[in-house]
């Protein structure tokens, strides 16, 4: 039987979970892998099980694709089946596709907690299935893994206690340096194959998000882009999704002719690495790529509207452009021949240190998982309420965890200027900050009384 048994379904899941199970499997805890088979391509699931040496999977439920309820629903389905066979003490999952919705819910209708890794990013944009998702499985989690500040923070103003969220950094830069060295042997053998001389001008193009590959008239912008960006050694991976949208538009047969273009298929992650550490910028609508080009400092031009990972922008890491021609091209000129001339120095990686995964193996194995798992509250006066309180009176001076006691309240989140921040048990609360509490409502009544609130 699995302790912990990880749902994986697509690439960049495969990718960002390898390094908490080799943590986990580090400290001898008992880890098992579900493919959902989401993907199913050898080169966007296979290849990464070998790379990363992962386990083999225990199940393949073969979901395969459709509509996003079927590949929901399905995974749903079969993984109920296979949860109840394995009965883990706890499901485990990264990011924010169907098949992680799909096993979230399944896992949490049976009891079983759910784990998720890559909790709280936030685009605010409903059109997104990813969006969708990522809420519903935030919420229904017993445990979630933020990568960064930000999305911590994006939980707790939802009001997910703090005792469920713990900042980890993204398990992505960890990936990155396991592979690193391996992948650096490898650009000058991936840039002679894919035509690239050492001294050229050069940059990745991906493209596979619905926003994107559902308009025929953003798809011709960003070919347009690629043209105009003739002196350019551009080198195209393709999703086979992107491939077969773009034939359907007309546009592949185009973009064949260009001679500075190379498309290619899908890479392996080593390879991918090693291409994106030999060229000047990044042109994407990924978001794991985004992280990875943060982290590798190679400038980022984000090919959408919006991005949960704000971040990119805040660091100057990225540009959005949309789908738009003129920006594209703006962007990357700007990258290549402007002040940087496509360097980019990172500071301080809002992504994390690499140690992500193991701040998740360590917080799973010192747990009693048994106790992550739902359970029935009782509330003497029937529902609990959020209140913000603002700290004053005998409250002032106290800790977090003496007003919890006290009052029985849940401290959610302090109010640090704009943001909120988790708080810390042993947290001295400040006159005048304020505190968000959960608890039933004549318990607030008696703080707010005890901090002067009339
Ligand atoms: C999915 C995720 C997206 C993630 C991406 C990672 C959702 C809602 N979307 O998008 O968040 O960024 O994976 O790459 O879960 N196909 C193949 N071979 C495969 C798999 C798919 O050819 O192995 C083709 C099929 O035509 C399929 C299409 O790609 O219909 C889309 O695949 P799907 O898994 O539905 O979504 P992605 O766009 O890959
Ligand atoms: N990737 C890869 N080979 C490729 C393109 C991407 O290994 O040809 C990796 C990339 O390094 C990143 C992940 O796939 O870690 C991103 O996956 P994708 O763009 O499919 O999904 P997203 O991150 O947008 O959900």
């Amino acid at each position: 039987m699995g302790a912990h048994l990880f749902f994986l379904g697509t690439r960049p899941e495969i990718i960002k979970a390898a390094p908490v199970i080799k943590e986990l499997e580090k400290r001898g805890e008992d880890v098992e892998i579900v493919n959902v088979g989401q993907h199913y391509d050898l080169e966007l699931n296979a290849v990464f099980f070998e790379e990363f040496d992962l386990p083999r999977p225990v199940a393949d439920l073969g979901v395969g694709s459709g509509s996003q309820s079927y590949q929901t629903a399905e995974t749903m389905i079969r993984a109920e089946e296979i949860l109840g066979e394995m009965l883990p003490d706890i499901a485990l999952g990264v990011g924010d596709t169907n098949s992680v919705l799909g096993s979230a819910l399944a896992a949490v209708k049976m009891g079983i907690p759910f784990a998720h890794v890559e909790a709280g990013l936030r685009s605010f944009d409903f059109t997104m299935p990813e969006e969708i998702n990522r809420r519903l499985v935030d919420h229904v989690s017993a445990v979630d893994f933020a990568p960064t500040e930000r999305a911590a923070a994006n939980l707790l103003d939802e009001g997910i206690s703090p005792r469920r969220i713990l900042l980890t950094g993204n398990t992505v830069v960890d990936a990155i340096r396991a592979m690193l060295p391996r992948a650096r042997e490898r650009t000058d053998r991936i840039l002679s194959k894919v035509g690239i001389g050492k001294r050229e001008i050069s940059m990745v193009l991906t493209v596979h998000r619905r926003e994107n590959l559902g308009s025929a008239e953003r798809m011709r912008e960003i070919v347009l882009a690629v043209r105009s960006l003739s002196e350019v050694k551009i080198v195209w991976p393709m999703h086979p999704h992107t491939k077969r949208r773009l034939e359907t538009m007309g546009l592949l047969r185009p973009l064949r002719e260009y001679d500075h273009l190379r498309i290619i298929k899908p890479l392996g992650y080593l390879d991918f690495l090693a291409l994106l550490l030999g060229v000047k910028v990044v042109a994407t609508d990924s978001g794991g790529i985004q992280e990875e080009a943060a982290t590798l400092g190679i400038p980022c031009v984000i090919l959408r509207d919006n991005t949960e990972r704000p971040e990119m922008l805040e660091i100057g890491a990225g540009t959005l452009t949309g789908a738009a021609r003129d920006r594209i091209v703006g962007a990357v000129r700007r990258v290549l021949y402007g002040r940087t001339r496509g360097r980019l120095r990172v500071d301080k990686n809002p992504f994390g240190d690499g140690r992500a995964g193991e701040r998740i193996a360590d917080f799973l194995a010192n747990v009693d998982l048994k106790s992550l798992a739902p359970t029935s509250p009782r509330f003497e006066e029937g529902a609990p309420a959020y209140s913000i309180v603002p700290v004053g009176g005998r409250v002032s001076g106290l800790t977090v965890r003496e007003v919890e006691e006290r009052w029985g309240l849940r401290v959610i989140s302090i109010q640090e200027g704009a943001r909120s921040k988790i708080p810390e048990e042993g947290e001295s609360l400040r006159r005048g900050t304020l505190i968000r509490v959960l608890g039933e409502p004549s318990r607030i009544e008696s703080l707010r009384r005890a901090s002067g609130v009339r």
